[in-house]
């Protein structure tokens, strides 16, 4: 079984994808870290996000194991993780990976959960279970500047506010897989709920799903 939990930044999608995982022991894939990490490298290796070649090229070496590092979690990565998120050929290079992730679980696991932003509408379109996580921009930038605060950062709402319009413009601007809610997908609004509340309306929708097949 193929989970696929989509959303913007900050919107609950991570938190709420690894609960579910946890709790139907599934394995995990947050896919931001991996365009995150291949911001990073790029970033590392002394170029711009922005240069397409660089982009495809640490895509392409990309290892698994550098996932864990973490400043992958910084707004650095974020923000050049969307960057080259725009670029189709970095996109392409990275599906299959994920795709070998959802049809082959890691430790033989039952099942899958991808969290990302075109899980649903470009790496498993088939997913049996597609949930669109959201939050309003007011929201998600509150939950952003509470998370940088307390990780030590002194940041203005404004600017963690500009930067989130920012990110969301660019994620579903963009021509290719464009950040987009998919036509079979249940939408979460997480703004008035807790994890632990999005945690028990997503596992509703699953209960839900497999009483109709
Ligand atoms: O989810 P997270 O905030 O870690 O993602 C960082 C960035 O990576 C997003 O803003 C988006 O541009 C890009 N991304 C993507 N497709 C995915 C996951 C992330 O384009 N499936």
């Amino acid at each position: 079984m193929i989970i696929a939990i989509d959303g913007p930044a900050a919107s609950g999608k991570g938190t709420l994808a690894r609960r579910l995982a946890t709790q139907l022991r599934f394995a995990y894939l947050d896919t931001g870290k991996l365009y995150r990490a291949v911001g990073m490298a790029v970033i590392k290796g002394g170029a711009d996000p922005h240069d397409a070649q660089a982009a495809l090229a640490a895509a392409r070496a990309l290892d698994p194991a550098t996932l864990g590092d973490r400043l992958l979690s910084t707004d650095t990565a974020g923000k050049a993780a969307s960057v080259v998120g725009a670029i189709p050929e970095v996109r392409a290079a990275l599906l299959d990976l994920q795709r070998d992730f959802a049809t082959h679980p890691p430790q033989g696991a039952p099942g899958a959960v991808l969290d990302g932003r075109d899980i649903g509408t470009v790496v498993c379109p088939d997913a049996e279970v597609k949930i669109f996580v959201t939050a309003s921009v007011e929201v998600r930038a509150h939950r952003r500047l509470q998370e940088l605060r307390s990780g030590g950062h002194d940041v203005k709402e404004d600017d963690v506010l500009r930067d989130m319009r920012e990110r969301d413009a660019r994620d579903s601007g963009r021509a290719v897989a464009p950040m987009a809610i998919a036509a079979d997908a249940v939408v979460l609004d997480t703004s008035r709920m807790t994890a632990e509340q999005a945690l028990t309306a997503a596992l509703d929708i699953l209960a839900h799903k497999s009483q109709k097949t």
